[in-house]
């Protein structure tokens, strides 16, 4: 049998990692600014997770959502003492466009409406719900696009009000940073302007924390640089540095319903134990502040890199905006320097989401590959190549 061939592949394979690194079967070394796709929070192989793990897989790996899971419990506590959200319950999934899938339910099941009020450039993931609320999706079936999303102007809710006004709403869902749609942070006035509109119009609020939640931003979450309070908050990937976990913290305000959703593989022994694992090595490493200090510095010395024209984002998680396309630069980064890098769905904007460890040591190594790759591109990409 074939592999759908679906993802366009770099021909080169990591075989193993550490901390900020990852190697290739020849022994490569590659800087990770990328950690596939915000992925990997806490590093690559950290030994406190791989304990966590090993030890849980010799014990149990999984049993159904039908008995006691203690785990689930432990991970839920450490969860809300860490994030300050206590106030908030977790239904565990397995994805983050299976998170979005279930808030959207949940704010469906709540509201009794289904029009959900999106953001130009917003990405929610390819499932059904999800990626009729997803901007710039490129394949989106008619199947995926049975319901009404409406997508409104960035950082502004002018339009938002109107349409709320109009009380057909289910949800309105904002990313407390963009990732995909090329690293653009919600300003703490347009966040704070949505919360209040959504409580007078008794809409619920979901913040999709997918890329910006657990440290990414310097924040536990980003949308808490805003104070404020969203009904509905999705989370995935650097929850389970690489274990497949998503989940939904709905707040206490939101009764459950015995069978209103559901899970097999949801919060499974060895998901749980991931998680937990992240969340004692954020805490004992102190993650969400190295986050935010050493994302400073970073963004501090490529704002002196004059080819990079704009640099956005909060913490560990920063798009560099070129006045050229960067797919020959991400190359160059990948094939001549081996570092790891993130594109957008805009063409000049590159993704910076390295592992929440990185120190000042992998900070200049990566600002001297930049410069070295931003010196050998070929023109018209290199302005310092293009003759005075
Ligand atoms: C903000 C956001 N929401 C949802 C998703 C979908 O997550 P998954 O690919 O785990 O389904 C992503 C994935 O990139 C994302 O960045």
């Amino acid at each position: 049998m074939k592999l759908f061939d679906l993802y366009p592949l770099f021909d080169i394979e990591p075989v193993s990692g550490k901390g900020c690194y990852v190697y290739d079967q020849s022994g490569q070394t590659y800087l990770d600014f990328y950690t596939g796709h915000a992925v990997i929070s806490i590093g690559h192989s950290h030994p406190h997770y791989q304990q966590r793990l090993q030890a849980q897989l010799q014990k149990i790996g999984f049993y159904s959502n039908s008995v006691q899971n203690s785990l689930q419990k432990a991970v839920a506590e450490k969860l809300g003492e860490l994030s300050g959200c206590e106030d908030y319950q977790l239904f565990f999934c397995n994805s983050g466009a299976e998170a979005v899938e279930n808030a959207f339910k949940f704010a469906s099941m709540h509201t009794g409406k289904h029009k959900i009020i999106s953001f130009e450039r917003a990405f929610h993931g390819r499932t059904t719900a999800a990626i009729n609320a997803t901007d710039m999706a490129r394949f989106k079936p008619s199947i995926n696009c049975q319901l009404p999303v409406e997508f409104h102007a960035w950082n502004q809710t002018e339009s938002v009000v109107k349409s709320l006004t109009n009380g057909d709403v289910c949800a309105v869902i904002v990313e407390g940073i963009q990732g995909i749609g090329g690293i653009h942070p919600a300003a703490p006035a347009f966040l704070q302007s949505l919360a209040q509109l959504c409580q007078t119009f008794e809409v619920p609020l979901i913040l999709d924390e997918i890329q910006s939640g657990f440290g990414r931003s310097g924040h536990f979450f980003a949308f808490q640089a805003s104070g404020i309070q969203p009904d509905i908050i999705t989370v995935a990937k650097g929850m389970g540095n690489g274990f497949p976990v998503g989940g939904v913290l709905i707040h206490d305000k939101y009764p459950p319903q015995k069978g209103m959703s559901g899970s097999t593989f949801g919060g499974n022994h060895l998901a749980c134990s991931a998680v937990m694992a992240v969340l004692e090595v954020i805490e004992q490493e102190g993650l969400i502040e190295n986050s935010q200090n050493i994302g400073l510095l970073l963004k501090s010395e490529l704002e002196n890199i004059p080819e990079i024209k704009i640099v956005r984002g909060h913490g560990l998680m920063l798009g560099l905006e070129f006045d050229f396309p960067i797919a020959a630069l991400r190359k160059q980064l990948l094939f001549e320097q081996q570092v790891f890098t993130g594109s957008s769905s805009q063409p000049n904007v590159m993704r910076i989401l390295p592992p929440l460890s990185i120190g000042e040591k992998e900070v200049k190594l990566f600002i001297k590959k930049l410069k070295s790759a931003l010196c050998q591109l070929p023109t018209p990409y290199s302005p310092v190549l293009i003759p005075a």
